[in-house]
């Protein structure tokens, strides 16, 4: 009985601390899983580009359709609040929010491109257009790493 209440009195402090904490934020959390799940859908991209997956137009066009619904989300991801600025765990440079355009714009250029592959891997004829335009994708993460990103 006792036990239990100090149980209940504990899950009680731990909750109240943890709403306290402006730190702990649901932005940082749902862009980091975002950017994961691009890495995963352009990883499957990359493989099928090396040969290293078998040729699945279908499969390419699902992924490069994942990549440009998460890419859309981007800019909403990185909301301009302190608990998304400063969140300790977040590797975000302050430059997402203080060269704002060029943040959007690069958000922006990975949609187009994602958009532009699903095209080119339904299309039997492009198939020799994949590899190059992963490569591009891939370029276009890591430009923005580079720029918006803490090392
Ligand atoms: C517009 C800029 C931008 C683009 C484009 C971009 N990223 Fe990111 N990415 C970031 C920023 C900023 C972070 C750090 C987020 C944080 O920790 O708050 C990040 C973090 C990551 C992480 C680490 C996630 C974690 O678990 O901490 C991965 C993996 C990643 N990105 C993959 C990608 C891939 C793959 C692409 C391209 C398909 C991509 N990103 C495109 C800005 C970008």
């Amino acid at each position: 009985m006792r036990t239990g209440l100090v149980a209940v009195m504990l899950v009680a402090a731990v909750s109240a601390v943890r709403a306290a904490e402006p730190h702990v934020s649901a932005y940082v959390e749902e862009r980091q899983a975002r950017m994961r799940g691009m890495e995963e859908a352009l990883l499957v991209l990359e493989l099928m580009a090396r040969g290293v997956l078998p040729h699945d137009p279908q499969l390419a066009a699902r992924k490069a359709a994942d990549l440009a619904i998460q890419a859309g989300g981007i800019a909403d991801s990185f909301g301009d609040t302190p608990a998304s600025r400063w969140g300790p765990t977040s590797r975000a440079a302050q430059s997402v929010w203080t060269d704002r355009a060029d943040f959007l714009v690069r958000a922006a250029d990975l949609e187009a491109r994602a958009l532009a592959l699903i095209d080119i891997a339904r299309d039997p004829d492009a198939r020799a257009l994949l590899p190059g335009a992963v490569a591009e994708m891939r370029a276009t993460c890591e430009s923005c790493h580079a720029r918006h990103m803490k090392r």
